[in-house]
This record gives structure tokens, C-alpha cells and sequence, in this order.
């Protein structure tokens, strides 16, 4: 690998800036987390550093998002899952946080506040640019150490991720180094047919990063689900109504040009399940009512999406199918995920939603490779690189040339 690991470092005595990403799903009602995988997966680099002085950063949510909070709950529950004290301060580069980090004894781990509360780290920037910020330049004297293990946020260039990393000794934390070996590995054995199952909400990031897959022979056969898949159906003509997400116009009108220009690569669902009364009802998807709300696929779609993953060499699953954490739209995501671990083909899942399906379903165990990253994984399989991974490799030519 061309980046470096905790092995190369002394980290005896070091105060380390571990950047991590904690961005959880939060329950828009009660506005707590609702699901810890990315929390539980840090554990693994901050037991690595239990003689250091650590301070964990994260960011959650996007600015003006539900999901944009606070870190405090998430510093309780990596002290819960943890069993060790972490300490938290209600600061990013302000003077009490620089307090607290400078008061930090070995063994010792403080948690910042969520990082994006910072205006610049909302921001993408080149690793110079990106080390002239207000927060770089404040916080990386106080340190010896960059620890960069947010594969999530991989492709953001944001000061966290490429600005401490320019100017401080840097490294991949436990989740980098593993995922990166991985799908290295997997990049060179991945066969054709290359079939993507893609969902999720990010949807104009995903619109990007589709034709990129499609132009670097990543993508042969691309089966739309979730709300991308309603974006796609809405270009088509085949929902009618407005869908009332952000910049709808624009979106579906990327969809429409890429359908335009790889009408043979894209699937839309055929039938879906919508909740009528609270029961789930089966419908085709011309027969959808303008207020009708799609919760899942129906089992005609999966049937037609099945046959391809059949005879995929490679499947790349993202962003769930269905509202499974719900019985009865559990069905899609259920099937499809089935279907997908017990294909012969090469198998990447991705995303927090879809790992904690699988680990719920008992099909962990048959897939082939699984990331709680999202956009940054679905990028990284176009071949680009990501700004991240990139300022790690600068790190370590750095450090090796000295
Ligand atoms: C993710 O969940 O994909 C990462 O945390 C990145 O979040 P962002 O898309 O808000 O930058």
C-alpha cells in the first residue's frame, strides 16, 4: 500500500487528531441516533492508540439537515461501547477546546464537537488551501499526529480530511487500512458483467457518480431503487406527480439526459408496495395515485432485477431498496440482498443501512466485501482517486523521503 498505517508510528506519549466519521442515522423524532455501527467501527484505532493523548473529530449531518446535531450523544455511546472514559467538549477550535486538548494525558480521550459547525469544514479545498483554514492552522500545532479513518467522507475535501494532513505526520486509522487493501484487491479481480443496485438519498451525488461507473466499464447494468429509482421513474414519465425532494427539476433532469445517453444500461422498478391504511399494498407503477408513498419493491421487480444478479460477475449493492426496518416493506430489500449473497459473482454492499440488513438477515458472512461508506465507496469504484486517500499518499511520501 502506498499510505501509512499505525505500525509506522511511535504513538507512545503522541497527541493524535483522529479524524473519524460518525455520521448516524438520527430518529427525526426524538433526535437520537439511531444506529452505532460507525460508532462501534472506531473502536478498533482508538484501543490502537490507548497511549496517546487522543482527540476524536466527526461530522454529523449536512448544515440545515435533520440529521445535523451535536457530538454529545455520540461521546456517550463510544464511552458505553467503549467502557472508557471520554471526556467532550461543546467546542471545535475555539479556546476551550484547545484548553482541553492541551491538558490531555496519555490514555486519555476527548471528543471535539461536531466538526461542520466550523463554516470552512462545509467547504472543499486543495490540501494547501485546505491548510491555511482557521481550523487547521489553530489546531495542528497542538498536534503530533493525523489519524485519517473516515472512509465515509473519503471523496469530501474538507480541512479535516486533506488540510492537518498536509501539514502534520499522517496515517490511515484501522478502517482505511483494511478497506483500502480490500477493495485493491477486489479492483483487480472484479469480472464483468458489473451489475449496480442503487439506492439511497444522496441523490445527486449518486447521479454523478453513475456515469462515471458507466464511462469506466463499472457499471453494465445499473437496477434503481429507493428514491434515485423514483427520480429515474419520474424522468421516464411513469410517476406522474412531483416527488418533493430538493432541486427536483435539475435532478430529473440529469436522470433524463443519462437515460438519453445509456438507454440500455438502466432499470426501473416495474411494481412497488405503497401503504394504503397501514397495510402494504402491491401496485404497478402506472397505477400509482398521485399521493401514493413507495415503501418497497414489489415482487415483480424483484424477479426482474434477480435475473440480472444472477448473471453478474460483479454486484455492487447501495442505499436499501425498501423501508425494511419495517416488516412489511422488509420484502425488497430482504430478497434482494439474498439473492446477491448467494450469487457466485464478486459482492460489495454498502452503506450503514444495508450492513445492519444484512447483519440482520444472518447474509454477512456470504458477501464478499461490506462498507459502511456510501458516496465515498460508490466513487472509489469509478477509478477516481479520493481527495482523502490522496493526502494520505502525499503523507507518506513525505515521511518517506526524509
Ligand atoms: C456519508 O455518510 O456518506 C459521509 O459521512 C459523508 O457525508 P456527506 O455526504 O454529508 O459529506
Amino acid at each position: 500500500m502506498n499510505i501509512l498505517t499505525l505500525d509506522d508510528f511511535d504513538l507512545k506519549d503522541k497527541t493524535v487528531f483522529l479524524r473519524v466519521d460518525m455520521n448516524c442515522p438520527i430518529d427525526p423524532d426524538t433526535m437520537e441516533i439511531s444506529g452505532t455501527k460507525r460508532i462501534e467501527e472506531t473502536i478498533e484505532t482508538i484501543n490502537a492508540l490507548k497511549n496517546s493523548k487522543t482527540v476524536v473529530a466527526s461530522h454529523q449531518g449536512r448544515v440545515g439537515n435533520k440529521d445535523y446535531t451535536g457530538m454529545d450523544k455520540h461521546a456517550e455511546m463510544l464511552e458505553e461501547i467503549l467502557g472508557r472514559k471520554i471526556k467532550y467538549v461543546e467546542d471545535v477550535i475555539g479556546e476551550s477546546a484547545r484548553k482541553e486538548i492541551k491538558n490531555l494525558k496519555s490514555g486519555e480521550i476527548l471528543m471535539l464537537d461536531n466538526l461542520r459547525l466550523c463554516a470552512e469544514e462545509n467547504y472543499e479545498f486543495t490540501p494547501s488551501d485546505a491548510a491555511k483554514t482557521i481550523m487547521v492552522t489553530r489546531l495542528a500545532p497542538l498536534f503530533d499526529l493525523c489519524v485519517l479513518d473516515s472512509f465515509p467522507s473519503a471523496h469530501r475535501a474538507h480541512p479535516s480530511l486533506v488540510g492537518f494532513s498536509h501539514v502534520l505526520p499522517a496515517c490511515a486509522g484501522k478502517i482505511v487500512e483494511r478497506e483500502v487493501r480490500k477493495l485493491n484487491e477486489i479492483m483487480t479481480v472484479a469480472k464483468a458483467p458489473h451489475v449496480i443496485v442503487l439506492g439511497g438519498s444522496k441523490v445527486s451525488d449518486r447521479l454523478e457518480a453513475i456515469k462515471a461507473l458507466i464511462k469506466n466499464g463499472r457499471a453494465d447494468h445499473v437496477l434503481l431503487t429507493g428514491l434515485i429509482g423514483n427520480v429515474f421513474m419520474r424522468a421516464q414519465g411513469r410517476i406522474k406527480a412531483p416527488l418533493g425532494i430538493k432541486r427536483e427539476e435539475d435532478v430529473v433532469a440529469k436522470a433524463h439526459t443519462l437515460i438519453g445517453e445509456y438507454p440500455d444500461i438502466f432499470s426501473t422498478p416495474v411494481d412497488v408496495a405503497i401503504d394504503r391504511d397501514g397495510s402494504r399494498v402491491e401496485v404497478d407503477v402506472r397505477d400509482l395515485g398521485k399521493d401514493d408513498q413507495i415503501y418497497d419493491l414489489g415482487p415483480k421487480t424483484v424477479e426482474y432485477y434477480n435475473k440480472f444478479i444472477a448473471g453478474a460477475g460483479t454486484v455492487f449493492i447501495s442505499g436499501p431498496p425498501g423501508f425494511f426496518e419495517k416488516e412489511e416493506f422488509s420484502y425488497g430489500t430482504r430478497s434482494l440482498l439474498e439473492r446477491v449473497a448467494n450469487s457466485m459473482a464478486t459482492t460489495i454492499v454498502s452503506g450503514g443501512h444495508l450492513t445492519s440488513a444484512l447483519k440482520k438477515y444472518g447474509l454477512a458472512q456470504k458477501i464478499t466485501h461490506i462498507s459502511t461508506a456510501g458516496g465515498a465507496l460508490v466513487l472509489y469504484l469509478t477509478g477516481q482517486k479520493l481527495p482523502m486517500i490522496q493526502s494520505l499518499e502525499e503523507a507518506a511520501k513525505r515521511h518517506r523521503s526524509k
